[in-house]
């Protein structure tokens, strides 16, 4: 066998470990696959006098071990965070090494400065791992639909919310204590900003809808809102009008610009995204030739981003084997992000208001100046009384509505001395 291919490694933690472990674990299958040896020569750790699982590994706190080494073929940046790891994965490849990342912020955020860095030192870049953990969904876009004009991708792509939301759905809770039970799990973190406000998951959307609609699309492009205002009787009135309520996020083509947008949404009972549950994941993605498909799996954990992590470097070694590597992605400028403002969809209203005749018909009417109409209205009384006031909880579902107009209307509802509080806005996606 020629000599071994080396690999570096820059993060030993729950996907460092997994990686690690995996290489040597699976040391054989992956020489016979490459035909030849994959050797892990150095892994970067911040802390030097942590307690490692793996025994015998060569571990370092000086990123030149790694990143210099000329040993050392492919860098696997397994760190996570913007910087210094965007600074390490610059450094890899100046010093000419093909690079593996399952960093989401990073390739969000410069992927496509460093796609265009590798490709002008003659190395490759990959990040299978860096959306929807062990499901492909970058080789997918890569290759398998390149024939395709995608029109949509709708995707569940973080599992902590996913989990928290099927239990808010399924066991009635409410945010903070399914936030907790996802914490003692392990599925959240102890600080869950990322995840809960949507941040992870338009990370993840930028890099998916760069790939699927040949644009840049940054991650300040993606329109956001988190779970954490959602409330209990939003999972009922849900189930009541036939839907389940999901974190989605959503890359459309309209009117040759994108829709990028992270909420919750209403989704219907019976579609195949309503039925994607806890920390499971799923990317939907509509083609012209190829239709709807849907990749679903597991999106975290070590075993499942190992899987993504060491089929990148199984492909990379091959390719060097093979003395070969693979063109990068081609940006056509062609789809420009829109303003959220320009979106059309429909919506359901929570408001919670005096229990008085004419209430409805008030609100009505100032949706309908703004020509918002309406499918349907539902009334719970007496949800809540404070000194003799009776207050209601009206539900409105509304026909599809131009953004700016719903936001303005709620402006003018919100002033309405009758409405305690708008409880939620949540789109509906048919
Ligand atoms: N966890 C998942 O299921 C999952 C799934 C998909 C993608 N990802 C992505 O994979 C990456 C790693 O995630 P993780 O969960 O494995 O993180 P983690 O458990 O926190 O591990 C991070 C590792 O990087 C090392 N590190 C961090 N900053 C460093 C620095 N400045 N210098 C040197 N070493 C540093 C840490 O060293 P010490 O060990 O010394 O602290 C630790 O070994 C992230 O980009 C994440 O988004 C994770």
């Amino acid at each position: 066998m020629a000599d071994s291919v080396g690999v570096g490694l820059l993060g030993l933690g729950v996907v460092g470990g997994g990686v690690a472990r995996t290489l040597r674990e699976k040391a054989e299958t992956i020489a016979r696959r490459v035909g030849r040896e994959v050797e892990l020569r150095g892994v970067l750790v911040r802390d030097p006098a942590r307690e490692r699982e793996l025994p015998g590994l060569r571990v370092t706190t000086d990123p030149a071990a790694v990143l210099e080494d000329p040993s050392v073929q492919i860098v696997v940046e397994v760190m996570g965070g913007d910087q210094p790891a965007h600074q390490y994965i610059r450094r890899a490849i100046a010093a000419g090494k093909h690079v593996v990342t399952a960093n989401k912020e990073v390739m969000a955020k410069h992927g496509p400065e460093i796609v265009a860095a590798a490709a002008r030192r003659g190395v490759d870049v990959a990040y299978e791992a860096s959306v929807g953990g062990g499901i492909p969904v970058i080789g997918p876009f890569k290759l398998d639909l390149l024939a395709n004009d995608i029109s949509q991708v709708t995707a569940i792509i973080n599992g902590t919310t996913n989990y928290i939301i099927t239990r808010m759905s399924q066991a009635g809770l409410d945010f903070e204590s399914a936030l907790r039970e996802a914490q003692e799990a392990g599925y959240a973190e102890a600080d869950p900003r990322n995840d809960v406000e949507g941040i992870d998951a338009a990370y993840k959307l930028a890099i998916l809808a760069t790939l699927a609609f040949h644009a840049r699309v940054h991650p300040d492009d993606v329109h956001r809102e988190g779970i954490t205002t959602l409330e209990p009787s939003d999972f009922r009135y849900a189930r009541e009008l036939g839907y389940v309520v999901k974190l989605l996020a959503i890359a459309k083509v309209i009117e040759g610009g994108l829709e990028l947008r992270v909420h919750p949404a209403f989704v219907p009972e019976h579609s195949m995204l309503a039925n994607v549950d806890g920390v499971f994941n799923a990317v939907q993605v509509e083609g012209d030739l190829v239709g709807r498909i849907l990749l679903y799996g597991r999106g975290a954990g070590a075993g499942p981003t190992s899987s993504a992590v060491v089929a990148d470097v199984i492909d990379l070694a091959q390719r060097i084997e093979a003395g070969s590597v693979r063109p990068v992605v081609a940006y056509d400028g062609r789809l420009r992000p829109r303003s959220m403002a320009d979106t059309r969809c429909r919506y359901y209203l929570r408001l919670v208001a005096a229990d008085r005749p004419g209430v409805i018909a008030r609100v009505a009417g100032l949706l309908g100046e703004r020509e918002i109409s309406l499918a349907s209205v539902l009334q719970k009384e007496d949800i809540q009384v404070s000194e003799g006031d009776r207050y209601a909880e009206i539900v409105f579902m509304t026909h599809r509505a131009h953004e700016a107009a719903v936001q303005t209307a709620l402006d003018e509802i919100r002033r309405l001395a009758v409405v305690a509080r708008i409880g939620s806005v949540i789109r509906v996606e048919d």
